[in-house]
């Protein structure tokens, strides 16, 4: 339904970075929709050659593969000039939920590791409050950990809900071999706090809070071709 949107804002990234990224020795690429038009477009422009790639998941691992791109994964790949990834929810401090497809933790690795961090989006992930409600946040959580941080969260006020994948009702199972709780609650004010409050819990290994100070543009498409920058 917002494909057209997706592809604007991935677009409006690469002609408003173009420089910096076909500079750029290492591009980090996150995962999801909305990057993969990015990817579309780089490949098209013939903009992967002679440059390091590294991914935020086997499934942009393998997307790039298949167009015949060699990526490299976070273990051999300690730092990105650039971070390019799409996102969840984003409120009006700049603050960012991530995860929904499981890949959080390599996603927060990479924009922890690379100089500039750049989110695509479009409108329906924009969240005008200062504070983030509109998406549970992802947790990835080793496997026998999983009930134990269940019910810590639980104490903590928090509805914890275990992610459930598509075979055999069972849990979804992160590229870690982790999974994933999605965390229901009313409103997270300071996401820096939350995310440290929680990463506390024997057993987390990660959060889909990706505080401020991991973003440095947020590129978003609204209906009638408008981009905004953020
Ligand atoms: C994956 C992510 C994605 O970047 C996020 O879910 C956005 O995906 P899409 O572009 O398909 O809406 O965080 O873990």
């Amino acid at each position: 339904m917002y494909e057209y949107l997706k592809k604007l804002s991935s677009i409006y990234a690469l002609r408003m970075f173009i420089d910096k990224i076909r500079d750029s020795k290492v591009l980090g690429i996150g995962t999801g929709s909305t990057v993969k038009y990015f990817i579309d477009e780089l490949i098209r422009l013939g903009m992967l050659k002679d440059k390091k790639v590294v991914v935020s998941s086997y499934a942009t691992h393998n997307y790039l593969y298949k167009h015949g791109i060699d990526a490299y994964t976070p273990i051999n790949c300690n730092y990105a000039d650039i971070y390019v990834d799409g996102l969840d929810e984003i409120n009006a401090n700049l603050d960012i939920i991530k995860g929904r497809g499981a890949a959080l933790l390599w996603e927060k690795q990479l924009a922890i590791r690379s100089k500039l961090r750049i989110y695509i989006a479009d409108y329906t992930k924009v969240n005008p409050e200062q504070y983030l409600y509109m998406k549970p946040v992802p947790i990835e959580v080793v496997p026998n950990a999983v009930y134990y941080v269940i019910e810590k969260l639980t104490i903590l006020g928090y509805k914890p809900v275990l992610r459930i994948g598509k075979m055999k009702d069972g849990p979804i199972i992160t590229d870690n071999g982790n999974f994933i709780i999605d965390l229901v609650y009313e409103k997270i004010q300071n996401a820096k706090q939350v995310d440290e409050e929680i990463k506390k819990i024997n057993g987390v290994v990660e959060t889909g809070l990706f505080p401020n100070n991991l973003v440095d543009y947020v590129i978003v498409s609204y209906p009638g071709n408008i981009v905004k920058v953020y």
